[in-house]
This record gives C-alpha cells, structure tokens and sequence, in this order.
C-alpha cells in the first residue's frame, strides 16, 4: 500500500486498480465528466452519446415541447422494418399468389395476423406522426436558419412516408388496392411535360398489373426504406450539428427589462 492512500478500504482500491487497468481504460478514455472539456470529451468518444449534441436547450428537452413526434416516427419506422421482414417470409409478389398468402397468413402462420396488423396500424401511425411532426417543427419555426437544411430532408422523409404508404398498400392484392391504385396512378399521366413516362415508370406498361405488383414490391421493400434510412441518417446527423432541437427564442430587452421592473417593485405593489 502507498504512503499516499493509507486510509483506503479494499473496495477503493479495487475500484482504483480496476479503472486504471488498460480494459477499463480501453473503453472508457476520459474520466469522469465532470468539468465541461471532460463532459465534452465523454460524449464524443461514445458511440451512442456522440448523437446527441453536447449541450441541449433545457426547454426543448421538455416532452411537450416536440411531443417526441421525430422519436416516435423512428421507432414506427424500426417497428415497420422488423414486422416487414417477418411478412417476407410468406408474401409472394404474384398477382395469382399475392391475395391467397395474405389471406392464409393471417389464419395459418402463427402470430402472423397480430405481425400484418402491427405493420397496418405502424404504417397508418407513421403517416400521422411525420404529418404531426411536421407541424410541430413548422409551428415553432424550427425550419428557419441554421436547420433549413434539414426541413428539406425531412420533407423528403415526408415523401418517402407518403410513398411506403401507397406502395405497401398494393401488396395484399384486393379489389380496394387494385382500384385505389388504378385510380392513384391514374393521376401521373396529368405531370406536366413528362406524364406518359411517369405513369409508364410507375405501371410498367399499359394497366395495373404483374408489372405494377414487382415494381411496388421492390420499391416497398428494398428502394424506399433504404432511401429512409439514409435520409434519417443525414436528418439525425443535421439535428446533432445544429444544436439540437430548437429551444424557444431568448426573451427580447423589452421581457428582460419588464421582468427586472417586476423583480425591483415593492411587495403588494400593483405596478
Ligand atoms: C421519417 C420521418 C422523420 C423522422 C424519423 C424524424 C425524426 C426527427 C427527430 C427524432 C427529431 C428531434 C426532435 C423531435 O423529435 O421533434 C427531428 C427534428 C427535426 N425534424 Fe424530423 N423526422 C422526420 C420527418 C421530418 C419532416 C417531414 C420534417 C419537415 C418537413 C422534419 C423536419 C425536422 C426539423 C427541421 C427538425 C429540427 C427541429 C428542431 O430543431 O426543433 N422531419 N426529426
């Protein structure tokens, strides 16, 4: 035992030999944080901490300021992906198959028809939390400077949304689908300069038909999510850069110097 610890129980010096033995040293490279260069330093250097900006405004950090709407598109959107991969199992593409799997799904497979459910009701939630979210972020102009840039991306989010919605909603191969998306692929005809090519791209060819089921199929399952998952990448990364969520504007000199009136006035005063 050193001269300089001769009051150390065996608990501290385990603990000391422990943090300063190379595994623990390995992995947690910085100490306790408790100045605000140490603080700064932890949150960097931890792969789950380094997300979040270092210092955030208290305000925003109040549930009822964003009403998580960001975070619960997120975690519809993980939710979606999991029950998405499970239905893959079964579903096939095919406008003679496609109708009979969802239909056998949902009385044979086990659990299948709570997992088709999850991803319905997620899928619906979805478009209502990004429309909310959307709002809030608009409602408290946080789309102005420094975070236009990721009112863009979350606009394109928004589209990606709309279009997993429209295109998951063709898979079960019904008659409502079918027509919903007969009449919805009806409009792109009417896209300025470029109409025919739209609705060829979007159809794959003349009708709704084989063609459209793969091209939905595809674009549901691999193209839309992985352009998601990018765009929510960039957004979180953007969120992190600007500061995070925006806190309400500082009080203007006219509230600052109200409220110093108000401090200084006498008790029981009514001014
Ligand atoms: C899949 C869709 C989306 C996800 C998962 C998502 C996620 C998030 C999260 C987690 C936040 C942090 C604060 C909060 O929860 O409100 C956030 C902030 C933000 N989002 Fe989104 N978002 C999406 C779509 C959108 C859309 C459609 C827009 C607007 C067109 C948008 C614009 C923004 C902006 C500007 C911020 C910063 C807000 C602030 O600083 O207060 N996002 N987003």
């Amino acid at each position: 035992m050193s001269s300089s610890t001769p009051n150390k129980s065996l608990l501290d010096l385990a603990t000391q030999k422990l943090v300063e033995s190379q595994v623990w040293r390995s992995i947690f490279r910085h100490g306790y944080p408790d100045t605000p260069l140490n603080q700064s330093l932890v949150m960097m250097g931890n792969v789950f901490l380094h997300l979040h900006p270092v210092k955030v405004s208290r305000q925003a950090m109040k549930i009822t300021y964003t009403w998580c709407m960001g975070g619960i598109s997120f975690f519809l959107f993980l939710l979606l992906t999991i029950t998405g991969v499970f239905l893959m199992f079964y579903y096939v593409p095919s406008v003679d198959t496609a109708y009979q799997n969802i239909n056998q799904l949902q009385s044979v497979v086990a659990f299948a028809n709570l997992t088709r459910n999850m991803h319905r009701w997620a899928a619906h939630l979805m478009v209502v939390s990004v429309s909310l979210h959307m709002i809030r972020v608009f409602y408290h102009g946080a789309y102005k400077p420094p975070r236009e840039f990721n009112w863009v991306v979350g606009v394109l989010l928004f589209f990606v949304t709309l279009f997993l919605s429209f295109t998951g909603y063709l898979l079960p191969w019904d008659q409502i689908a079918i027509w919903a998306i007969t009449v919805g692929t009806n409009l792109a005809p009417y896209t300025p300069l470029l109409g025919d090519a739209v609705y060829k791209v979007l159809v794959g060819g003349g009708a709704v038909g084989q063609e459209t089921l793969i091209r939905f199929y595809v674009g549901h399952v691999i193209l839309l999510p992985l352009a998601g998952a990018l765009l929510m990448a960039v957004h979180f990364w953007r969120i992190r850069k600007d500061g995070g969520a925006a806190g309400p504007p500082p009080p203007s000199r006219r509230e600052l110097e109200a409220r110093a009136d108000l401090e200084k006035a006498p008790a029981g005063s009514t001014r």
